[in-house]
């Protein structure tokens, strides 16, 4: 949600600024624009939609500053265009803003009495006149800026530029993540560290409620009150990674590919597959066996993980599993019973709901686990316990390789609280993780369907809605493939189980309705045949995911019959994901979509 980046350089900053910028694309890309200041003059280039348009306006007329700020903007408060595009500015003063300024309505009405004049319709505007207002009252930059940040309600990242200091960038966080970047002789401040990799790898993150001051030569931190607070200074491993696309169309085919791998780094972390024996527990802040009760709550992709490993935890751990969309979780006063585990699944570690559900589980006394993708993020530093997805960067704003790696983390738990509790013994953990060594392996298998997957794509880009069913572990998988096609194709997806069809979507079924139906050969496999009977006797199109028993059982007439190999139901929705996937992706393709940076989506969702 809108990505910040501030240089106090020693060379023209505006190109860096941009290279920063694109690192950052993935949290917003309607707008963009940078500021900086030459010779006591403050200037701005801002430009709507991508960054490319930014470039070309910079190409054209140059800045040369070797100080400035950077903004891409997820848009909240205001439409998409360069009015509303950050940098913004009031007569000495620049700011770029992530997040929402809550109080923001009462703050205009009264800086509008002041004699100030909003340009655009954003929030952000009322922190530049803010700051602006204090310079007039005779407020040194630092002071003025605190004072203006101590007035601001909700969540908000910031940087502020000021004309007349060529040597100052004041930062501040309330929620967002923003990061200090240590530099020989100059500074950095950036959403996340991954902005700063080409710059520097020595980060010191801002915690809720600090603000910083940022000088070539140092950079001080504070709390809200104004007194000074140690952050640690750490090396950051985004610098380390490849963020790239290599040889692939697009980050998220690149990342659909990088599964085989990443799973297998993930499971690997959790699972000893020589001895087959879980690892996780042994380091715990907690004891498994003593948890009577685990509650989830996450967003989106990440949510339907956690779905899916509700059936692995009731059915290998005997525990029972609340699960919430977060939004929904936080503002529910669910009452907790002391010592339960509450689970919170995020790639970015940064979801504004997932954050606050931990944080209101963390007050009424749940132990806190983390599945996150970035281990320096808010969410993992708020944790109890740490269990990292070892997906690498995750670029495509729609998530592919962090749900197989959420899921490979879930399983490996779920193992692990079984054995602890007693509810699967030594010889079925061995069995479990002997199978599951085999997932790598069967996602390659998986991948060698994409020519196939891609003529079926051909016939969905031609429809308006789709129908996706699975039972069991491959409903939630139906709901992702769903999610994953309307989120990049925009065609009209919804997931069901199965069993639910004759409770209200059958009445859509007719002969120009496509039906993906997920169904390896499992235990309830036949139910899910009566409910494809359903489908085929009022005309609907089939689209089958089954196995080689499933494909060579099944007797109804489908119209594509996309045969994976036969596996262990355990690996099924972590190796099914994949051609949910690609089904996803070629529709986007074929229907011309913009496949990485979907319309009016951002990566990281920092703002309710
Ligand atoms: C869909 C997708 C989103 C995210 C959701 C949560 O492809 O990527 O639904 O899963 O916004 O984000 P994180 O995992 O960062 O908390």
């Amino acid at each position: 949600m809108c990505g910040i980046v501030g240089i106090v350089g020693t060379e023209p900053v505006a190109p860096l600024l941009v290279d920063a910028l694109k690192r950052l694309e993935y949290r917003g890309y309607d707008s963009a624009g940078v500021a900086t200041i030459e010779d006591s003059q403050l200037d701005r280039r801002r430009a709507e939609g991508k960054l490319v348009n930014l470039e070309a306006r910079l190409k054209a007329s140059p800045l040369s500053g070797t100080v400035g700020i950077g903004h891409t903007r997820w848009a909240t408060h205001g439409v998409p265009n360069e009015i509303n595009a950050h940098p913004h500015f009031s007569d000495s003063v620049a700011v770029v803003h992530n997040g929402i300024i809550e109080n923001f309505r009462v703050l205009r009405d009264e800086l509008e009495k002041d004699g100030y004049s909003f340009s655009s319709q954003t929030d952000t505007e009322v922190v530049a006149h803010l700051v602006s207002r204090g310079l007039k009252q005779g407020l040194k930059p630092v002071q003025a800026a605190h004072e203006a940040i101590k007035r601001l309600e909700g969540a908000f990242a910031l940087a502020i530029l000021f004309r007349d200091e060529e040597d100052l960038i004041v930062g501040a966080r309330n929620g967002p993540p923003l990061a200090i970047g240590h530099g020989e002789g100059k500074m950095y401040l950036g959403s996340d560290a991954i902005a700063l990799a080409p710059f520097t790898d020595r980060i010191t993150y801002l915690e809720d409620g600090d603000w910083c001051v940022v000088h070539r030569e140092k950079a001080e931190i504070f709390d809200l009150e104004g007194n000074p607070v140690e952050r640690v200074l750490q090396r950051s491993v985004g610098s380390s990674l490849m963020v790239d696309k290599g040889n692939h169309r697009h980050f998220m085919i690149k990342e659909i590919y990088e599964q085989p791998e990443v799973i297998s780094h993930t499971l690997s972390h959790y699972l000893d597959f020589g001895d087959c024996r879980t690892t996780i527990g042994e380091d715990l802040p907690f004891n498994l066996a003593e948890v009577e009760r685990i509650s989830i709550s996450a967003c989106g992709t990440a949510y339907l993980a956690g779905l899916i490993s509700k059936y692995w935890f009731e059915r290998l751990a005997g525990i029972p599993v609340d699960i919430d969309i977060a939004s929904e979780f936080r503002y529910r006063e669910m009452p907790l019973k002391k010592g339960g585990l509450a689970l919170f699944i995020s790639q970015s570690g940064e979801t504004a709901d997932t954050l606050a559900s931990l944080r209101y589980c963390k007050e009424n006394g749940q132990h806190i686990g983390a599945i996150v993708n970035v281990p320096e993020s808010t969410i993992a530093r708020e944790s109890d316990a740490i269990l990292q997805t070892l997906a690498g960067p995750e670029i495509g704003v729609a998530s592919t390789k962090a749900f197989t790696c959420q899921l490979s983390v879930l399983v490996s738990l779920a193992i692990a609280v079984g054995k602890a509790r007693g509810a699967i013994d030594v010889q079925k953990e061995k069995e479990l993780i002997r199978a599951l060594t085999e997932a790598p392996r069967y996602a390659n298998k998986a991948l060698k369907l994409e020519k196939q997957i891609e003529k079926i794509a051909a016939d969905l880009a031609k429809v308006r809605h789709i129908l996706y069913l699975g039972r069991d572990t491959n409903y939630p998988l139906a709901l992702e493939g769903a999610l994953k096609l309307k989120e990049i194709s925009y065609i009209h997806a919804e997931g069901y189980a199965a069993g639910e069809l004759k409770h209200g979507p059958i009445a859509l079924i007719d002969e120009t309705m496509p039906v993906v139906v997920i169904a390896p050969h499992d235990r309830i496999f036949e139910k899910t045949v009566s409910n494809m009977q359903e489908v085929a006797a009022r005309g609907g199109r089939i689209i089958l995911i089954t196995d080689e028993k499933g494909a060579s059982e099944v007797s109804i007439d489908a119209e594509h019959v996309v045969v994976m190999p036969d596996m262990p139901e355990i690996l099924t929705p972590i190796v099914y994901a994949i051609p949910v996937q690609l089904l996803a992706y070629h529709t986007a393709l074929a229907m011309g979509t913009d496949v990485d940076q979907p319309r009016n989506l951002a990566k990281s969702v920092t703002v309710e």
